[in-house]
């Protein structure tokens, strides 16, 4: 690849200073009073496609935020690489927790990122890294090296559950049509240890409301002889898992793929410092289902989590009350071939199941998908393979990861082609908390790795006569 390097060292000012326009938008998706901010989002993701030699740009509108597609057809019997990534971010709060205001990006040093990070919502989930593919778009039509055709389908919907990408890939499998689809939206284990994401976990979301008596009751007067919503519903959730942290919904586990002895060994092998891992978390000990490792807990391993729950009265001082309602919401983090839509179902029946007389049981599934995992023996997890050989000058590390992006198992189904996770964040960049970041070497590794994924692509499609 002719003078990548030099075309970073010549313009990575401008990269950042391009990347911290995006990031100063509050592109929120969940939250209703941004839509102009995720429609001029939208509208600022076109016209840096414009700008880097997309050929054709659109956005279309759908009944949520906008999706902007762009495309460079070199020729038609060239391969397609389809690059997707989101432009939406996940609410900033809580606001007093960012050391600098979420959406006034600024360049910090730090020990993990002694060449400076980015922070901003956003940086690395994920307008840092879906703008790493708009610039290294840029330098290879800017130096006229682009070997494949190149579309790029930005969404504003991820982080609240992609439903209308869902329904414009479905209808535009035409125009969408390509021979591998490129994220950058997962991280890396180490700026020394490059790896692949070869795997993303399903999901599952539900809310349950428990209803006891029909108003908030003094809690003396009645404390004792009406049931507390509050009482039973910890009660029924600290029955979701039993002595051993496995999950005890009838049926919960029937289709989950067990990984042979063989395949855990593999896994085994990825560098991982489980003191370092406690240390950064200042825990203890770590914690999770019996007679698996922390990362198989957290890859291949299916779990159940309460987000938030609430009820009563938790405001300042006390008050005596017996609640009415109880509420909760719960993700289950699901593996290979566990369909999200049936253990919605498993869960809905056991959850209503398991509620006494006493109250009554409400679930409302929110948004779900499945999971996912890459081929290692497909061309395109070669060339990305290759490509990280080539710019970190070390054989990349497959994980499978515990994140989910749950669009990637739709394009599998519609498209019918696999997605390649080249990944360039870090565990420690506090995606979806306060003071996220960004290494600035991760954001220019990122724009200098993926030419060559485009440049091995290419080859290795023609070697085998794509
Ligand atoms: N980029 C993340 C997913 C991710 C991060 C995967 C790191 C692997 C490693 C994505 O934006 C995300 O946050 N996904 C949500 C799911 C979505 C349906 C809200 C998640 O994983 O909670
Ligand atoms: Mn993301
Ligand atoms: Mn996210």
């Amino acid at each position: 690849m002719k003078s990548v390097d030099s075309y970073i060292d010549l313009h990575k000012d401008r990269f950042i200073k391009e990347l911290f326009e995006l990031l100063k938008v509050p592109s929120i998706s969940a939250d209703k009073a941004y839509h102009q901010d995720l429609i001029s989002m939208a509208g600022a993701v076109e016209q840096s496609l414009q700008k880097a030699g997309c050929d054709l740009v659109e956005i279309h509108s759908t009944k949520g935020h906008p999706i902007v597609y762009g495309e460079k057809i070199v020729a038609p019997h060239l391969p397609t690489v389809l690059i997707y990534g989101h432009y939406d971010v996940q609410p900033p709060d809580p606001l007093d927790l960012w050391d600098h205001p979420p959406f006034e990006p600024i360049i910090k040093n730090t020990e993990k990122h002694p060449d400076g990070a980015i922070y901003a919502r956003g940086a690395c989930d994920d307008k840092g890294q879906l703008y790493m593919h708009v610039k290294a778009f840029e330098f290879m039509v800017e130096t006229n090296q682009l070997p494949c055709n190149i579309k790029f389908m930005i969404e504003g919907e991820e982080e609240v559950g992609s439903s209308n990408l869902d329904t414009f890939v479905k209808a535009n499998k035409k125009k969408l049509a390509n021979d591998v689809i490129l994220i950058s939206d997962t991280g890396m284990i180490a700026k020394d240890i490059p790896s692949i994401t070869t795997g993303l976990r399903g999901l599952s979301y539900v809310e349950v409301e428990v209803t006891g008596p029909n108003r908030d009751l003094h809690s003396g007067l009645y404390g004792g002889a009406v049931a507390n919503p509050i009482n039973i519903l910890t009660k029924m959730i600290a029955s979701l898992h039993d002595e051993n942290n496995s999950i005890t919904i009838p049926g919960f586990y029937d289709k989950v793929i067990v990984l042979s002895e063989e395949e855990r060994s593999v896994m085994a092998k990825a560098p991982f410092d489980l003191q370092k891992y406690k240390e950064a978390l200042q825990i203890n000990v770590v914690y999770g289902e019996k007679g698996y490792t922390t990362n198989e807990r957290n890859a291949i391993r299916p779990t159940l989590d309460v987000n938030g729950i609430w009820g009563g009265y938790t405001g300042e001082g006390a008050k005596t009350v017996i609640p009415s309602k109880a509420y909760a919401k719960i993700s289950m983090r699901l593996v290979p071939n566990q369909d999200w839509k049936e253990i919605t179902k498993l869960f809905t029946e056991h959850f209503k199941n398991i509620a006494p007389d006493a109250v009554k049981v409400k679930v409302t599934p929110h948004h779900g998908g499945q999971g996912y995992v890459t081929p290692l023996d497909h061309i395109g997890y070669q060339a990305a393979h290759k490509a990280y050989q080539t710019t970190f000058g070390k054989e990349p590390v497959p994980q499978r990861s515990g994140g989910s992006i749950p669009i990637v198992a739709l394009f599998e189904k519609e498209l019918e082609s696999k997605t390649i996770l080249m990944g360039f964040g870090l565990n420690s960049d506090a995606i979806h908390s306060p003071n996220e970041h960004f290494g600035v070497w991760n954001y220019l590794k990122g724009i200098e790795t993926i030419p060559y994924f485009y440049q091995y692509f290419t080859a290795l499609y023609q070697e085998v006569g794509g």
